[in-house]
């Protein structure tokens, strides 16, 4: 598995308010949004493209442009919603698939809720979206279901992620090829399977639940 993780100072600056815990849910959703734009960036490095002819108001010439099959966007509900907008900004042709989890807080295992894919990702980019990597569990569940539809080439985007979770994906993916774009590598996992020093829980910080 290929691990990006962004060392860049806007990132870093976005990053740090968005930790802040006085930061209210517009300016969260905000910053999302243009934090995953800046981490596509990185991740798209390896998107299929086609060459193309076209003619400038000087000369023909040749340039790409982005191949077919179209490349998947997957986020995962809830909190990968709020960085929906950010990707296709970027892929504004790629479709977008969805796969609803949910941690139960106490065993930290995910569920799956909801599921909206194509059946066949075998010629699929797919792009899964999820701010949080905290045990990896919700991560490695969604790369799951991906691979059972034949998935072969995935890049997961997390605002932030712990060393126990990349692990965890790492050992789970094997030498299947898989990319982890992260805006910043934690310290750990706290006791309640939070990141430390993280920035609490995404969904709700982004939908106003607390
Ligand atoms: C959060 C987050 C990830 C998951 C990470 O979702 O958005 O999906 O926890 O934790 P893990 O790596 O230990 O699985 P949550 O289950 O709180 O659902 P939500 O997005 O609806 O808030
Ligand atoms: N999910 C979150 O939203 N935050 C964490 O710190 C861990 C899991």
């Amino acid at each position: 598995m290929r691990v990006h993780i962004a060392d860049h100072p806007l990132i870093t600056h976005k990053l740090t308010v968005l930790r802040d815990q006085r930061t209210p849910s517009p300016v969260f959703r905000q910053l999302t949004e243009e934090l995953v734009t800046l981490l596509a960036y990185e991740a798209t490095r390896n998107v299929r493209v086609a060459p193309v002819e076209i003619q400038t108001p000087v000369t023909t010439t040749m340039g790409v442009r982005i191949d077919e099959p179209r490349p998947i966007v997957v986020p995962i509900l809830r909190a990968g919603l709020g960085m929906l907008e950010g990707m296709v900004k970027l892929l504004p042709t790629a479709e977008v698939g969805f796969l609803g989890m949910v941690r139960d807080e106490e065993t930290l295992q995910p569920t799956t809720y909801a599921e909206r894919l194509p059946t066949d990702l075998s010629d699929r980019q797919c792009f899964v979206l999820d701010p949080m990597l905290a045990t990896g569990g919700s991560l490695g569940a969604a790369m799951e279901f991906l691979f059972e539809r034949g998935a072969q080439d995935i890049t997961a985007i997390c605002l932030l992620g712990t060393p126990e979770g990349i692990a965890k994906i790492d050992e789970q993916v094997g030498d299947r090829d898989v990319t982890l774009v992260l805006g910043a590598r934690d310290e750990r996992l706290n006791e309640r399977g939070y990141i430390v020093p993280g920035l609490g829980d995404a969904g709700d910080r982004l939908y106003g639940t607390v």
